[in-house]
């Protein structure tokens, strides 16, 4: 899994565009910057915008490929990314530490642990932001895993993030225009919520 990402990265520029995630952009102008955390964050994209915007930034991803690319990303518009090369599984931070973590189609058969884990991160009533696919993307072509269990459901997430208050998840059909990665009509999921 980790050479195909490092394969699909080292490839091209910006698999996923430089642009950060729309959802993303929208949801974290609402808050008042502090700490976040990006758990699989690939190339940086949402980082750099959040250090952009005035956010202590905390992020990791298993490539190495993608790190690198973050790291010139970051250079390049002069902000400092806290990036680590890190699975979930290493994944390691202080408990109650984070005012905000988003999950940005980060996909994966674990993702019901990861999940949990990265939530011992986050402070009290801190700010969950998620996009991902939905199991209805298994019939477009615009991106994401093909693999039905990858795909998440409304009834996955809720039990993922059930000691949560103020949950909100919905489908949506949108279109997707983020590069190569992500490109056309596309069923998403959406998550926002706080602990
Ligand atoms: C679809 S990309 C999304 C990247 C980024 N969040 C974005 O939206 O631009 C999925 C990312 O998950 C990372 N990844 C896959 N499995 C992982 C794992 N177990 N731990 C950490 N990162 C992982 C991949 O390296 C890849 O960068």
């Amino acid at each position: 899994m980790k050479e195909m990402w490092n394969k699909r990265y080292a490839q091209t520029d910006f698999v996923y565009g430089n642009m950060p995630n729309e959802f993303f952009k929208q949801q974290l102008l609402k808050l008042t910057p502090g700490t976040i955390l990006l758990p699989a964050e690939g190339e940086g994209r949402n980082a750099v915008f959040a250090a952009k915007k005035g956010w202590e930034v905390f992020a990791f991803d298993s490539s190495i490929e993608a790190m690198k690319k973050t790291e010139k990303w970051a250079k390049e518009n002069n902000v400092q990314i806290n990036y680590q090369l890190s699975t979930y599984e290493e994944a390691d931070y202080p408990n109650n530490f984070f005012d905000a973590v988003a999950f940005i189609y980060a996909h994966s058969l674990t993702r019901s642990a990861n999940h949990k884990k990265m939530l011992q991160f986050l402070k009290p009533n801190g700010t969950i932001i998620l996009e991902g696919f939905c199991k209805k993307q298994i019939h477009n072509s615009s991106g994401g895993p093909k693999n039905i269990d990858r795909l998440f459901s409304e009834e996955e997430l809720l039990s993922d993030f059930t000691v949560c208050a103020d949950i909100k998840i919905w489908e949506e059909e949108i279109e997707l225009n983020e590069s190569i990665g992500h490109s056309g009509k596309a069923s998403v999921i959406r998550l926002i919520g706080r602990k």
